[in-house]
């Protein structure tokens, strides 16, 4: 059995579209539509799209929403936000917008109403947030806390990383906040320092509260607090869990009270406003962590209400499907403007990798097509001066999105305008390009000619708000969170699962068992990774 999706007429029609406008130069559309960067754009809850520089016609944009419409687009945007069971594998809701949605709004999960649920979470996570950070938490030895230090890994980290860079301006100067993921010792060594146990409050996060890393770094956590402040009665006030399974909180040592729960239908690289982001509101308080989830909710309620073709999410989850199947372009560049976005490639990294990464279809045929593509990034312009060169002079198609800001949040006298200068140049660079005859005018030497023109055609997304805020945070983490599912609708495959990460886990736990034994148990892998093990083995005890 093939799939559907490449069978479906919309879907030829867009094959033979291709053929007729693949060839098109970006120069060649804007000149035959000199307004198209007027019109091509979008905007919705703050935040401005311009796609005018994607390889698109009209009728291109035309043809992709004839085919969201035959892959039931809509009616698979209504069963998300109705907390239908989208995530078929694992048999859940994806519900991430029920943890944004305003207080007293109904959604029903097995006959309970979670929008009632995620408040009495948030309120004790506010309750508990004002305590810290007002001095009246303190720990075992009566100090106030001043450190924090998150430990979790995935979306147990990644959104709370990224939240936490990206609004740091925001954020309580005096509360050091501090991130551990890696199983690598050097992770924790490294966070755990130069802090005093007396002042540091770890917060453990974990969906399931069976992750290797997380358990391991926790553990050891817990070992170096109980040991610098002498008694285990010191967990009670120097460690809180963000789980959804309070036995195996229990187990570990961290009461009830303590814990700030999550639910099954809450994925964990859509959790980071969830409790998993209680470090994000420990830094900046309640009142903007609230902020932020009414901007995405805002973004929510437009993808919700919004008729296709002025849709954000779904245009850029639409072009996102014609550069990936038609352009063939194999990745997506992140190139945030704004130093404060650091984190934000790799926190999509997960969002996006992790969701349509898929090789089959919710039906379990295997695709014919492309899913999704890999995402990478940096901040701009740093990239500039690494690897933009690629993307202008390279033989591959890396669709790129820029985000900018059109005010600084640390205003120098010139650079917020070099740095948008820059953005929007790399954007006109990437798409005109310089051709040989521009580059002859400037009086190139004829051998350089070659090796000085860029072709441009390389298509891009600028993404431009006011100010980078708790709520324009908001709604670019929505943004993109929607724009992933629409990817995931168009592949026919469940964003929302992840099989793919649990084969290397299984692996692991026995590699682990035979590099850990005293004496060296008989291996039956293959030849290469038998090799390995003997020679790490050799190595470590010489
Ligand atoms: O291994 C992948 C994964 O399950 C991610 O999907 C998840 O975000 C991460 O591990 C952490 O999981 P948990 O929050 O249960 O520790």
């Amino acid at each position: 059995m093939s799939p559907e999706l490449t069978r479906r007429p919309e879907w030829q029609a867009l094959r033979q579209h291709f053929a007729e406008i693949g060839s098109l130069h970006l120069r060649d559309l804007f000149a035959a539509d000199p307004a198209r960067g007027e019109r091509f754009t979008a905007e919705a809850a703050g935040l401005y799209l311009d796609y005018s520089r994607q390889r698109i016609s009209a009728d291109t944009l035309r043809l992709l929403g004839e085919l969201a419409e035959a892959c039931a687009l809509p009616r698979h945007i209504a069963a998300m936000f109705r907390g239908d069971l989208i995530n078929t594998t694992e048999h859940r809701a994806a519900l991430h917008v029920a943890l944004r949605a305003p207080a007293g709004e109904q959604i029903w999960v097995d006959g309970r109403d979670v929008v009632a649920d995620v408040h009495t979470v948030l309120t004790r996570m506010e309750v508990f947030a004002e305590a810290v950070r007002s001095g009246s938490w303190l720990g075992y030895t009566g100090q106030p806390v001043r450190n924090i230090v998150s430990i979790g890994i995935g979306g147990s980290d990644l959104g709370p990383v990224m939240a936490y860079e990206a609004l740091r301006a925001y954020s309580r100067h005096d509360l050091r906040l501090r991130f551990v993921s890696n199983v690598d010792g050097t992770d924790l060594a490294e966070a755990l320092r130069d802090l005093d146990a007396a002042e540091t409050l770890f917060i453990v996060c974990s969906k399931t509260f069976t992750t290797l890393e997380t358990l391991s770094n926790a553990q050891v956590a817990r070992e170096w607090c109980v040991a610098v402040l002498g008694s285990d009665a010191a967990v009670a006030r120097h460690f809180v869990a963000v789980s959804a399974d309070a036995e195996r909180v229990a187990a570990f040592g961290i009461a009830p009270a303590q814990m700030f729960g999550l639910w099954d239908w809450v994925g964990g690289r859509y959790s980071m406003d969830s409790a998993i982001g209680l470090s994000t509101l420990l830094a900046i308080g309640p009142a903007a962590f609230r902020d932020m989830l009414a901007g995405m909710h805002a973004m929510d309620v437009h993808f919700r209400d919004t008729p296709l073709a002025h849709n954000l999410p779904v245009l850029m989850g639409l072009l996102a499907v014609w550069n990936n199947n038609f352009l063939d372009a194999a990745s997506v560049a992140v190139l945030p403007y704004e130093q404060y976005l650091k984190r934000f490639p790799a926190y999509l990294q997960q969002l996006a990798m992790e969701s349509n990464g898929k090789h089959v279809t919710v039906d379990g045929v295997r695709v014919d097509y492309a899913t999704g593509p890999i995402y990478w990034g940096e901040p701009g312009t740093n990239g500039q001066h690494s690897f933009h060169q690629l993307i202008h002079q390279g033989t591959r198609i890396v669709p790129c999105d820029f985000i900018g800001f059109s005010q600084a949040l640390n205003p120098l006298p010139v650079q917020h305008d070099l740095l948008i200068a820059n953005m929007l140049a790399q954007g006109e660079a990437l798409a005109f390009g310089r051709s040989a005859d521009e580059v002859r005018a400037e009086g190139t030497p004829d051998e350089l000619v070659a090796h000085r023109c860029c072709e441009g055609n390389r298509p891009s997304n600028t993404l431009l708000a006011a100010r980078l805020t708790p709520w324009s945070l908001g709604t670019l983490i929505a943004l993109y969170e929607h724009s992933v599912f629409v990817q995931g609708v168009i592949w026919d495959i469940d964003s929302f699962d992840q099989w793919g990460v649990e084969l290397g886990k299984q692996l692991a736990s026995t590699t682990f068992a035979e590099l850990s034994a005293a004496t060296l148990p008989a291996l039956a892998h293959d030849s290469s990774t038998n090799t390995l093990i003997r020679r790490y083995r050799q190595l470590r005890d010489a």
